[in-house]
């Protein structure tokens, strides 16, 4: 992308081309007088991710990849983002190998990337190897341009990132996630991109995820960023408030020289502005984006027809989302925030916790809200309402925001928010990334080396370990084996949203495995468990499924797995069931423990609806056992909730009793989860 001359630029703003009919593309004639504006879709990454929940499979992508090659983009999102974690947890697909089948059939096109910093696809900071080496395969395996990005605006940790991919020879493009706040000036952007120049970046993204961007305000900023720096400028909108078209035609006009689209069928609501749109508006102006039009129709019908099987069934009602011109909340954020208020039965508090969000935000020092301070600043603000005190609970993660592991916060947070959280830890003033210790040497210890078949498998399991574990499981299965992916068993689970659980109505009788065999395997496990969590998040009703002889019902919160002609389907303890194989009956289940059975009166209780950890990760020892004696606010245990961990600390000194709840068991708010006696 080379920057467009200012004296050009100065030329052509505003004007429409002359002798160009209204609506009537120009000439080639008059496309060779025009300056060059370059289209990103995002059709393959960001509208997909905003729309369909992730859920494009890699053949989804192949069958119309060539099409796309031939449009003319100046480059294709595909990678990075959530798609990463969904390729593996819903899809059961490798990563990579998206990534390698792409590159094979797009020689036109540069692919482009999402990549969260210091972050690099999670929700946390990560050390220098693992992500320079996330870096080199990405490259080694087709990238060409990394869009890099920081949920704080902190340079600092966006610097390895940028390094690492000059060095492996990518296109760095820096990012301003674009905000309103009494903090977030003009002059305060243009210091942000300034400091990324200064580090090397190759061109600029104005990150607008939340789609608050008007025109008015992107013709300001880009006019003076245009003045400030000397890399390209590209926007990337989101169409939720419906502003975003207008947006990018002030922000190309001020200076900007690419845009970021999606296809018409893919476009809109929360994802990117449709290209034909752009196109059309453009093509009566001094601007031109040649793109070959056959191709986008292609394109179009092709996703007209993918959309038919994929778009979820209950979609956005309305295609634009005027709460987010009220709150500036983006729309994405409001319905995890419906979600996480059902999972807690508590969706009548609603408007108290958008009143309660942007106050939490402002005490937290303004951070925009992205991935991940968007969860953060989100859950803060439900724990704020359902608790009755702010900020009396808060997550680890708040409490890590707060301490400065994500970075520096944009503003001051109130200092007696930092005492509350706090206590007597001082935040820390380094580069977040500078505490970490190398992680690549033992980032494997204690997976079992046959799932891991190569340097791409480690680095998918660094990021995402339980994911990874659950993919590498499934497919060393043979094919005739595997369990259905979760996406299809979602599916299914949405076609009959709240059926009765009949046993002789779901699903095909087929034979029970022979006595003695385990009823499911450890992938068969992993997927339920994945799409448990699906299940209770969409809060479907019940629902029964038999397969391979096994017939698992769920309904929320819980499974109950049996042999599919069993007529009484039984509660059984998956979880140990699997770290133990062997057989297993499912009549053998054991019964539930009565809540505090084992204890003297005394429990520690879960303070929401959630699942119960002992441990922080796969392969971590369990903060605490049965007999230990712990002090006053020792970590017990963890209740992930709102997927954030918890932590549930001792309430006094104490010797722990007896666990009442299983490792990865749901838990229901005030559901006891560990008997004590004072001592
Ligand atoms: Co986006």
């Amino acid at each position: 992308m080379k920057k467009t001359s200012k004296t050009r630029k100065k030329r052509a703003a505003g004007q429409t081309v002359a002798g160009a009919k209204p609506n009537q593309p120009a000439s080639e004639e008059e496309n060779l007088h025009k300056i060059p504006l370059r289209i990103t879709d995002t059709t393959l990454r960001d509208a997909h991710q905003s729309l369909w929940a992730t859920r494009m499979r890699t053949a989804d992508v192949m069958g119309i990849i060539e099409a796309i090659d031939s449009v003319g983009y100046y480059s294709l999102e595909m990678w990075g983002g959530a798609t990463f974690d969904v390729c593996m947890r819903f899809l059961r697909e490798n990563p990579w190998e998206r990534l390698r089948q792409v590159k094979a059939k797009t020689p036109n096109t540069p692919l482009q990337m999402l990549l969260r910093g210091q972050n690099v696809l999670g929700y946390k900071n990560y050390a220098d190897d693992l992500l320079d080496r996330f870096v080199a395969l990405a490259c080694e395996n087709g990238m060409d341009i990394f869009r890099i990005f920081d949920a704080l605006n902190d340079t600092r940790n966006l610097e390895q990132a940028i390094r690492s991919v000059k060095k492996y020879g990518g296109h760095a493009q820096g990012t301003i996630c674009y905000t309103i706040s009494p903090f977030h000036t003009v002059a305060e952007f243009v210091r942000a991109a300034r400091e990324q120049v200064e580090i090397g970046i190759d061109s600029l993204c104005i990150k607008d995820m939340a789609g608050i961007l008007s025109p008015i305000s992107a013709e300001r900023l880009i006019s003076a960023l245009v003045k400030a720096i000397d890399v390209p400028i590209q926007m990337h909108c989101h169409a939720s408030s419906g502003m975003a078209t207008a947006t990018y035609v002030e922000g190309v006009r001020a200076g900007a020289g690419a845009i970021d689209c999606s296809i018409s069928p893919m476009a809109g609501f929360s994802a990117q502005p449709p290209v034909e749109t752009l196109l059309a508006i453009f093509d009566e102006t001094s601007y031109h984006a040649n793109l070959n039009k056959d191709a986008l129709r292609e394109q179009c019908r092709y996703f007209v027809e993918l959309a038919k099987k994929r778009r979820p069934k209950q979609g956005p009602l309305s295609i634009i989302d005027p709460e987010i011109l009220q709150h500036q909340i983006p729309g994405g954020m409001i319905s995890n925030l419906r979600a996480q208020l059902e999972e807690q039965n508590a969706l009548d508090r609603l408007d108290d916790v958008l009143a309660e969000l942007p106050r939490t935000r402002a005490d937290l020092g303004f951070p925009p809200l992205v991935t991940p301070t968007s969860q953060i600043v989100g859950i803060q603000s439900v724990i704020n309402v359902l608790s009755g005190k702010r900020f009396a609970m808060v997550t680890q993660e708040t409490k890590n925001y707060v301490k400065g592991l994500y970075g520096r916060p944009p503003a001051r947070i109130k200092p007696a928010i930092v005492k509350q959280i706090l206590g007597n830890e001082k935040p820390i003033t380094c580069r977040p990334a500078d505490l970490l210790e190398p992680m690549l040497p033992q980032a494997t210890e204690g997976v079992a080396p046959k799932l891991i078949q190569n340097e791409e498998d480690i680095l998918s399991y660094c990021l995402f370990p339980e994911q990874a574990l659950g993919y590498f499981e499934w497919r060393a299965l043979p094919p005739e084996k595997r369990p259905p992916i979760p996406a299809d068993l979602e599916a299914e689970a949405k076609e009959e949203p709240a059926a009765p659980p009949k046993p002789e109505a779901a699903g095909t009788k087929a034979a029970a495995p022979p006595a003695g065999e385990p009823l499911l395997t450890p992938a068969d496990y992993g997927a339920l468990k994945d799409l448990l969590q699906t299940f209770n998040k969409l809060g479907l009703g019940e629902l029964s499924i038999a397969r391979k002889g096994v017939r698992v019902r769920l309904s929320t919160g819980k499974m109950a797995i049996s042999a599919a002609d069993s007529d009484a389907a039984q509660t059984a303890d998956p979880e140990a069931e699997w770290l133990e194989p062997g057989p297993v009956a499912a009549a053998e289940a054991e019964p539930e423990p009565e809540p505090g059975a084992a204890g003297n009166g005394q429990t520690i209780n879960a303070p929401l609806n959630g699942t119960l950890y002992r441990s922080p990760g796969p392969g971590k020892p369990t903060l605490a056992n049965e007999g230990d004696e712990v002090e006053q606010g020792a970590a017990v245990c963890i209740v992930e909730a709102m997927k954030l961990f918890n932590e549930i600390t001792a309430p006094c000194k104490c010797r722990l009793l007896k666990f009442l709840v299983e490792h990865g068991q749901p838990v229901k708010k005030d559901d006891p989860l560990v008997s004590f006696e004072m001592v």
